[in-house]
Protein backbone atom coordinates (compact mmCIF):
# COMPACT_ATOMS: atom_id res chain seq x y z
CA UNK A 1 0.00 0.00 0.00
CA UNK A 2 0.65 3.68 -0.64
CA UNK A 3 1.75 6.06 2.20
CA UNK A 4 1.82 9.27 0.23
CA UNK A 5 -1.39 9.95 2.16
CA UNK A 6 0.23 9.11 5.68
CA UNK A 7 2.85 11.61 6.12
CA UNK A 8 2.84 15.30 4.96
CA UNK A 9 5.58 15.32 3.10
CA UNK A 10 3.82 13.25 0.49
CA UNK A 11 6.23 11.46 -0.96
CA UNK A 12 4.94 8.17 -3.04
CA UNK A 13 6.09 5.73 -0.57
CA UNK A 14 5.11 1.91 0.03
CA UNK A 15 5.43 -0.50 3.02
CA UNK A 16 4.80 -3.99 3.22
CA UNK A 17 1.17 -3.11 5.26
CA UNK A 18 -0.11 0.14 6.51
CA UNK A 19 -2.88 -1.11 9.82
CA UNK A 20 -4.56 1.67 11.63
CA UNK A 21 -5.46 0.69 15.42
CA UNK A 22 -8.12 2.74 17.40
CA UNK A 23 -7.21 1.23 20.94
CA UNK A 24 -4.54 -0.65 23.47
CA UNK A 25 -5.64 -4.17 22.40
CA UNK A 26 -6.52 -3.42 18.78
CA UNK A 27 -2.26 -2.48 18.40
CA UNK A 28 -1.87 -5.53 20.85
CA UNK A 29 -3.18 -7.46 18.10
CA UNK A 30 -1.44 -6.17 15.52
CA UNK A 31 2.08 -5.27 16.66
CA UNK A 32 4.52 -8.06 16.10
CA UNK A 33 8.61 -7.43 17.49
CA UNK A 34 9.64 -9.98 14.94
CA UNK A 35 8.70 -7.23 12.33
CA UNK A 36 10.35 -3.62 11.26
CA UNK A 37 7.67 -1.57 12.61
CA UNK A 38 7.29 2.08 12.49
CA UNK A 39 4.54 3.70 14.55
CA UNK A 40 2.83 6.54 12.95
CA UNK A 41 0.31 9.39 14.19
CA UNK A 42 0.07 12.41 11.71
CA UNK A 43 2.93 11.72 9.60
CA UNK A 44 3.84 15.53 10.17
CA UNK A 45 7.15 14.69 11.30
CA UNK A 46 7.93 11.64 9.78
CA UNK A 47 9.19 11.54 5.95
CA UNK A 48 8.99 8.18 3.95
CA UNK A 49 12.42 8.93 1.56
CA UNK A 50 11.87 5.04 -0.12
CA UNK A 51 9.50 2.15 -0.01
CA UNK A 52 9.35 1.05 3.82
CA UNK A 53 10.06 -2.93 4.15
CA UNK A 54 7.87 -3.17 7.40
CA UNK A 55 4.67 -2.50 8.87
CA UNK A 56 3.62 1.11 9.61
CA UNK A 57 1.07 1.08 12.44
CA UNK A 58 -1.19 4.29 12.45
CA UNK A 59 -2.60 5.51 16.24
CA UNK A 60 -5.99 6.44 16.20
CA UNK A 61 -6.35 5.98 19.96
CA UNK A 62 -9.20 8.55 19.96
CA UNK A 63 -11.13 10.07 23.70
CA UNK A 64 -10.50 13.07 26.08
CA UNK A 65 -11.90 13.40 29.90
CA UNK A 66 -11.63 16.02 32.02
CA UNK A 67 -12.37 17.49 35.25
CA UNK A 68 -11.04 20.57 37.86
CA UNK A 69 -9.94 21.06 40.95
CA UNK A 70 -10.02 25.28 42.03
CA UNK A 71 -6.90 25.91 40.82
CA UNK A 72 -6.57 23.67 37.70
CA UNK A 73 -8.29 22.16 34.80
CA UNK A 74 -7.04 18.23 34.09
CA UNK A 75 -7.23 16.50 30.36
CA UNK A 76 -6.60 13.09 29.75
CA UNK A 77 -6.45 12.80 25.78
CA UNK A 78 -6.10 9.93 23.58
CA UNK A 79 -2.38 10.11 21.40
CA UNK A 80 -4.65 9.43 18.45
CA UNK A 81 -6.68 12.62 18.87
CA UNK A 82 -5.85 15.70 16.42
CA UNK A 83 -3.47 17.78 18.08
CA UNK A 84 -5.05 21.49 16.59
CA UNK A 85 -8.66 20.01 17.17
CA UNK A 86 -7.50 19.64 20.61
CA UNK A 87 -6.22 22.97 21.15
CA UNK A 88 -9.32 24.20 19.54
CA UNK A 89 -11.70 22.18 22.00
CA UNK A 90 -9.53 23.25 25.31
CA UNK A 91 -10.00 27.50 24.16
CA UNK A 92 -13.79 27.18 23.63
CA UNK A 93 -14.12 25.46 27.08
CA UNK A 94 -12.18 28.15 28.56
CA UNK A 95 -8.91 25.76 29.36
CA UNK A 96 -6.17 28.11 28.55
CA UNK A 97 -2.31 27.56 28.12
CA UNK A 98 -1.96 25.68 24.76
CA UNK A 99 -3.10 28.79 22.27
CA UNK A 100 0.24 29.31 21.30
CA UNK A 101 0.61 25.61 19.66
CA UNK A 102 -2.35 26.22 17.63
CA UNK A 103 -2.42 24.89 14.49
CA UNK A 104 0.63 22.90 14.74
CA UNK A 105 -0.31 19.37 13.11
CA UNK A 106 0.08 15.85 14.14
CA UNK A 107 -1.56 14.01 16.90
CA UNK A 108 -1.79 14.55 20.61
CA UNK A 109 0.79 11.05 21.02
CA UNK A 110 3.15 12.52 18.78
CA UNK A 111 3.50 16.17 20.69
CA UNK A 112 6.04 14.90 24.18
CA UNK A 113 7.87 13.05 21.47
CA UNK A 114 9.91 16.30 20.60
CA UNK A 115 8.32 18.57 22.96
CA UNK A 116 6.32 20.90 20.15
CA UNK A 117 6.80 24.29 20.67
CA UNK A 118 5.93 27.25 18.96
CA UNK A 119 5.87 31.15 19.70
CA UNK A 120 7.66 31.06 23.37
CA UNK A 121 5.41 27.89 24.41
CA UNK A 122 6.98 24.67 24.49
CA UNK A 123 4.00 21.63 25.31
CA UNK A 124 6.21 19.97 28.28
CA UNK A 125 4.90 22.82 30.78
CA UNK A 126 1.58 21.50 30.49
CA UNK A 127 2.41 17.57 30.58
CA UNK A 128 1.48 16.11 33.65
CA UNK A 129 1.94 12.48 32.75
CA UNK A 130 2.13 9.85 29.93
CA UNK A 131 0.29 6.71 29.78
CA UNK A 132 2.36 4.17 27.29
CA UNK A 133 2.67 0.40 26.66
CA UNK A 134 6.48 -1.22 26.83
CA UNK A 135 7.19 -2.87 23.43
CA UNK A 136 9.22 -5.22 24.54
CA UNK A 137 6.54 -6.68 27.42
CA UNK A 138 3.60 -5.71 26.36
CA UNK A 139 2.98 -3.74 29.68
CA UNK A 140 1.51 -0.42 30.50
CA UNK A 141 3.00 2.32 32.01
CA UNK A 142 3.43 5.77 33.34
CA UNK A 143 5.97 8.49 33.16
CA UNK A 144 5.79 11.80 34.72
CA UNK A 145 6.50 14.46 32.61
CA UNK A 146 9.17 15.99 35.33
CA UNK A 147 10.81 12.72 34.73
CA UNK A 148 10.40 12.81 30.58
CA UNK A 149 14.03 14.84 30.41
CA UNK A 150 11.98 17.38 28.01
CA UNK A 151 14.64 20.25 26.27
CA UNK A 152 14.73 21.97 22.92
CA UNK A 153 12.75 19.55 20.43
CA UNK A 154 13.73 16.88 22.53
CA UNK A 155 12.68 14.24 25.48
CA UNK A 156 13.31 10.66 26.73
CA UNK A 157 11.35 9.11 23.94
CA UNK A 158 14.27 10.48 21.27
CA UNK A 159 16.78 9.02 24.27
CA UNK A 160 16.21 6.12 26.24
CA UNK A 161 12.71 5.22 25.70
CA UNK A 162 13.56 5.44 21.48
CA UNK A 163 11.35 2.89 19.50
CA UNK A 164 10.63 1.05 23.00
CA UNK A 165 7.38 2.63 23.31
CA UNK A 166 3.75 3.16 22.57
CA UNK A 167 2.13 6.65 24.03
CA UNK A 168 -1.42 6.13 24.00
CA UNK A 169 -2.80 9.03 26.52
CA UNK A 170 -1.47 12.05 27.75
CA UNK A 171 -2.15 13.91 30.65
CA UNK A 172 -2.44 17.64 30.60
CA UNK A 173 -2.66 20.06 33.57
CA UNK A 174 -3.84 24.17 33.01
CA UNK A 175 -3.32 26.27 35.67
CA UNK A 176 -6.75 28.26 36.14
CA UNK A 177 -4.27 31.08 37.19
CA UNK A 178 -2.28 31.77 34.00
CA UNK A 179 -0.74 34.58 32.09
CA UNK A 180 -0.49 34.59 28.33
CA UNK A 181 2.32 34.51 26.15
CA UNK A 182 2.72 36.75 24.07
CA UNK A 183 6.67 38.36 23.83
CA UNK A 184 7.14 36.37 20.82
CA UNK A 185 7.46 38.21 17.94
CA UNK A 186 4.57 39.34 16.10
CA UNK A 187 2.18 38.59 19.00
CA UNK A 188 4.12 41.30 20.93
CA UNK A 189 2.42 43.80 18.75
CA UNK A 190 -1.59 42.78 20.61
CA UNK A 191 -2.88 44.85 23.05
CA UNK A 192 -3.61 43.32 26.47
CA UNK A 193 -4.17 39.80 24.71
CA UNK A 194 -6.32 37.37 25.75
CA UNK A 195 -6.01 33.63 25.36
CA UNK A 196 -8.28 33.67 22.29
CA UNK A 197 -6.29 36.95 20.78
CA UNK A 198 -3.45 34.82 21.10
CA UNK A 199 -5.11 31.85 19.29
CA UNK A 200 -6.36 33.60 16.47
CA UNK A 201 -3.22 35.79 15.99
CA UNK A 202 -0.90 32.40 15.87
CA UNK A 203 -3.67 31.11 13.03
CA UNK A 204 -2.90 33.90 11.00
CA UNK A 205 0.63 34.23 11.24
CA UNK A 206 1.33 30.68 10.81
CA UNK A 207 -0.98 30.57 7.60
CA UNK A 208 0.54 33.55 6.08
CA UNK A 209 4.45 31.93 6.64
CA UNK A 210 3.83 28.32 6.78
CA UNK A 211 2.92 26.19 3.85
CA UNK A 212 -0.24 23.80 4.48
CA UNK A 213 0.12 20.59 3.65
CA UNK A 214 -2.73 19.73 1.99
CA UNK A 215 -1.78 21.97 -0.53
CA UNK A 216 2.31 21.63 -0.68
CA UNK A 217 3.58 18.02 0.56
CA UNK A 218 5.86 20.10 3.48
CA UNK A 219 7.10 18.71 7.56
CA UNK A 220 6.92 22.09 8.83
CA UNK A 221 11.11 23.06 10.24
CA UNK A 222 13.12 20.76 8.23
CA UNK A 223 16.45 21.48 10.67
CA UNK A 224 16.27 22.70 14.45
CA UNK A 225 17.64 25.91 14.78
CA UNK A 226 21.42 25.14 16.20
CA UNK A 227 22.51 26.16 19.69
CA UNK A 228 26.18 27.64 19.38
CA UNK A 229 28.45 28.75 21.74
CA UNK A 230 28.35 32.14 22.67
CA UNK A 231 32.35 32.80 21.69
CA UNK A 232 31.73 31.18 18.42
CA UNK A 233 28.17 33.83 18.29
CA UNK A 234 30.78 36.66 18.93
CA UNK A 235 33.52 35.36 16.12
CA UNK A 236 30.09 35.18 13.66
CA UNK A 237 29.44 38.83 15.10
CA UNK A 238 32.37 40.82 13.66
CA UNK A 239 31.14 39.48 10.03
CA UNK A 240 27.83 38.95 10.42
CA UNK A 241 26.54 42.13 12.17
CA UNK A 242 22.72 41.57 12.40
CA UNK A 243 22.62 38.29 12.79
CA UNK A 244 19.90 37.08 15.41
CA UNK A 245 20.14 34.83 18.26
CA UNK A 246 18.18 33.95 21.43
CA UNK A 247 19.68 33.44 24.72
CA UNK A 248 19.81 29.89 25.98
CA UNK A 249 22.55 29.29 28.74
CA UNK A 250 25.61 31.90 30.11
CA UNK A 251 27.37 30.46 27.35
CA UNK A 252 25.33 29.62 24.69
CA UNK A 253 23.07 31.03 21.57
CA UNK A 254 20.06 30.08 19.82
CA UNK A 255 20.71 30.96 15.67
CA UNK A 256 17.63 30.83 14.09
CA UNK A 257 18.08 28.38 10.94
CA UNK A 258 16.09 30.06 8.80
CA UNK A 259 18.65 33.28 8.87
CA UNK A 260 21.28 31.02 8.11
CA UNK A 261 19.52 29.34 5.14
CA UNK A 262 18.69 33.03 3.92
CA UNK A 263 21.98 34.03 3.95
CA UNK A 264 23.19 30.87 1.45
CA UNK A 265 20.73 32.13 -1.10
CA UNK A 266 18.17 29.09 -0.76
CA UNK A 267 15.15 30.92 -0.26
CA UNK A 268 12.94 29.59 -2.79
CA UNK A 269 15.57 27.44 -4.79
CA UNK A 270 14.45 24.44 -6.53
CA UNK A 271 16.27 21.35 -6.85
CA UNK A 272 14.15 18.68 -8.78
CA UNK A 273 10.59 18.39 -6.98
CA UNK A 274 11.83 19.79 -3.87
CA UNK A 275 12.09 23.42 -3.40
CA UNK A 276 13.38 25.27 0.01
CA UNK A 277 9.97 27.86 0.76
CA UNK A 278 10.32 31.20 -0.57
CA UNK A 279 8.28 32.73 3.05
CA UNK A 280 10.20 30.30 5.65
CA UNK A 281 13.47 28.88 4.64
CA UNK A 282 13.43 26.42 7.10
CA UNK A 283 10.69 24.62 4.93
CA UNK A 284 11.55 22.08 2.25
CA UNK A 285 8.63 21.45 0.16
CA UNK A 286 7.39 18.72 -2.03
CA UNK A 287 6.68 20.93 -5.56
CA UNK A 288 5.35 17.66 -7.32
CA UNK A 289 6.49 14.32 -7.77
CA UNK A 290 9.54 14.47 -5.66
CA UNK A 291 11.74 12.13 -4.70
CA UNK A 292 13.33 10.65 -1.33
CA UNK A 293 16.56 11.52 -3.32
CA UNK A 294 15.71 14.84 -4.10
CA UNK A 295 14.72 15.86 -0.45
CA UNK A 296 18.12 14.66 0.71
CA UNK A 297 20.15 16.36 -2.07
CA UNK A 298 18.71 20.10 -1.32
CA UNK A 299 19.00 18.89 2.34
CA UNK A 300 22.76 17.59 2.26
CA UNK A 301 23.71 21.50 0.04
CA UNK A 302 22.17 23.58 2.48
CA UNK A 303 23.90 21.57 5.35
CA UNK A 304 27.09 21.53 3.78
CA UNK A 305 26.86 25.28 2.58
CA UNK A 306 25.96 26.50 6.14
CA UNK A 307 28.93 24.71 7.75
CA UNK A 308 31.24 25.78 5.34
CA UNK A 309 30.25 29.64 5.90
CA UNK A 310 29.32 29.59 9.73
CA UNK A 311 31.08 26.54 10.84
CA UNK A 312 27.56 25.44 12.15
CA UNK A 313 25.94 21.99 11.88
CA UNK A 314 22.75 21.65 10.99
CA UNK A 315 20.87 18.93 12.50
CA UNK A 316 17.31 17.63 10.78
CA UNK A 317 14.54 18.09 13.05
CA UNK A 318 12.21 15.78 10.58
CA UNK A 319 12.54 11.70 11.24
CA UNK A 320 13.77 10.54 7.81
CA UNK A 321 12.43 6.75 6.94
CA UNK A 322 14.57 4.90 4.66
CA UNK A 323 13.59 1.21 3.66
CA UNK A 324 14.63 -0.46 6.90
CA UNK A 325 13.71 2.32 9.12
CA UNK A 326 15.28 5.66 10.72
CA UNK A 327 18.29 6.97 8.99
CA UNK A 328 20.77 10.00 9.77
CA UNK A 329 22.21 12.79 7.28
P1 LIG B 1 4.47 11.59 13.28
O1 LIG B 1 5.28 12.15 12.17
O2 LIG B 1 3.38 10.65 12.94
O3 LIG B 1 5.46 10.90 14.32
C1 LIG B 1 6.60 11.61 14.79
C2 LIG B 1 7.50 10.66 15.60
O4 LIG B 1 6.81 10.21 16.76
C3 LIG B 1 7.84 9.37 14.85
O5 LIG B 1 9.13 9.00 15.20
C4 LIG B 1 6.81 8.36 15.34
O6 LIG B 1 7.31 7.03 15.30
C5 LIG B 1 6.63 8.80 16.77
N1 LIG B 1 5.26 8.58 17.29
C6 LIG B 1 4.11 9.16 16.83
N2 LIG B 1 3.07 8.81 17.60
C7 LIG B 1 3.56 8.00 18.56
C8 LIG B 1 2.97 7.30 19.67
N3 LIG B 1 1.67 7.38 19.94
N4 LIG B 1 3.78 6.54 20.45
C9 LIG B 1 5.10 6.45 20.20
N5 LIG B 1 5.71 7.08 19.17
C10 LIG B 1 4.95 7.84 18.35
N6 LIG B 1 6.48 21.10 15.40
C11 LIG B 1 6.68 21.95 16.43
O7 LIG B 1 7.21 21.57 17.47
N7 LIG B 1 6.34 23.27 16.33
C12 LIG B 1 5.74 23.77 15.24
O8 LIG B 1 5.44 24.96 15.19
C13 LIG B 1 5.50 22.89 14.14
N8 LIG B 1 4.95 23.36 13.00
C14 LIG B 1 4.73 22.51 11.95
C15 LIG B 1 4.14 23.02 10.78
C16 LIG B 1 3.89 22.20 9.70
C17 LIG B 1 3.26 22.77 8.46
C18 LIG B 1 4.24 20.82 9.77
C19 LIG B 1 3.95 19.91 8.61
C20 LIG B 1 4.84 20.31 10.92
C21 LIG B 1 5.09 21.15 12.02
N9 LIG B 1 5.70 20.68 13.20
C22 LIG B 1 5.89 21.53 14.26
C23 LIG B 1 6.13 19.28 13.32
C24 LIG B 1 5.00 18.31 13.72
O9 LIG B 1 3.74 18.91 13.55
C25 LIG B 1 5.13 17.84 15.16
O10 LIG B 1 6.37 17.21 15.36
C26 LIG B 1 4.02 16.88 15.56
O11 LIG B 1 4.07 16.64 16.94
C27 LIG B 1 4.11 15.56 14.81
O12 LIG B 1 2.94 14.80 15.08
P2 LIG B 1 2.56 13.56 14.17
O13 LIG B 1 1.49 12.80 14.87
O14 LIG B 1 2.23 14.02 12.80
O15 LIG B 1 3.93 12.77 14.19
N1 LIG C 1 14.26 34.40 9.14
C1 LIG C 1 15.01 34.85 8.07
N2 LIG C 1 14.46 34.76 6.83
C2 LIG C 1 13.21 34.28 6.61
C3 LIG C 1 12.43 33.82 7.71
C4 LIG C 1 13.00 33.88 8.97
O1 LIG C 1 16.14 35.30 8.22
O2 LIG C 1 12.77 34.24 5.46
C5 LIG C 1 14.84 34.50 10.48
C6 LIG C 1 14.42 35.81 11.16
O3 LIG C 1 15.52 36.28 11.89
C7 LIG C 1 13.32 35.35 12.09
C8 LIG C 1 13.85 33.98 12.51
O4 LIG C 1 14.42 33.45 11.32
O5 LIG C 1 13.15 36.18 13.20
C9 LIG C 1 12.83 33.04 13.11
O6 LIG C 1 11.79 32.76 12.20
P1 LIG C 1 10.38 32.23 12.69
O7 LIG C 1 9.81 33.12 13.74
O8 LIG C 1 9.56 31.94 11.49
O9 LIG C 1 10.72 30.86 13.44
P2 LIG C 1 11.77 29.69 13.20
O10 LIG C 1 12.86 29.82 14.21
O11 LIG C 1 12.16 29.59 11.79
C10 LIG C 1 10.66 28.10 14.95
C11 LIG C 1 10.21 26.68 14.99
C12 LIG C 1 8.85 26.53 14.35
C13 LIG C 1 7.86 27.41 15.12
C14 LIG C 1 8.35 28.86 15.05
C15 LIG C 1 7.48 29.79 15.87
C16 LIG C 1 12.20 25.28 15.03
C17 LIG C 1 13.07 24.34 14.27
N3 LIG C 1 11.19 25.81 14.34
O12 LIG C 1 10.84 28.42 13.58
O13 LIG C 1 8.44 25.17 14.47
O14 LIG C 1 6.57 27.31 14.58
O15 LIG C 1 9.70 28.94 15.58
O16 LIG C 1 7.75 29.61 17.22
O17 LIG C 1 12.43 25.52 16.21
C18 LIG C 1 8.54 23.05 13.39
O18 LIG C 1 9.14 22.66 14.39
O19 LIG C 1 8.23 22.30 12.43
C19 LIG C 1 8.14 24.45 13.31
C20 LIG C 1 7.50 24.99 12.27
Amino acid sequence: PSLQQYHTFSLASNCASIVEFDSVDSFLQAYNPEVNTYILGGGSNSVFLDDFEGVVLVNKIKGISHYDTESHHHISVGAGEDWHEFVSLCMQNGWFGLENLALIPGSVGASPIQNIGAYGVEVHSFIDSIEAILLETKEPFLIKGADCQFGYRDSIFKHALYGKALITKVNFTLPKAYDVVASYGELSAIDCPNAKDIFNKVIEVRKAKLPDPKQLGNAGSFFKNPVIALAHFEELKCHYLDIPSYPVSENQVKVPAAWLIDQMGFKGKALNGVRCHPTQPLVLTNIGNAQGNDLIALAKEIMNSVESEFKITLEPEVRLVGREGLIQL
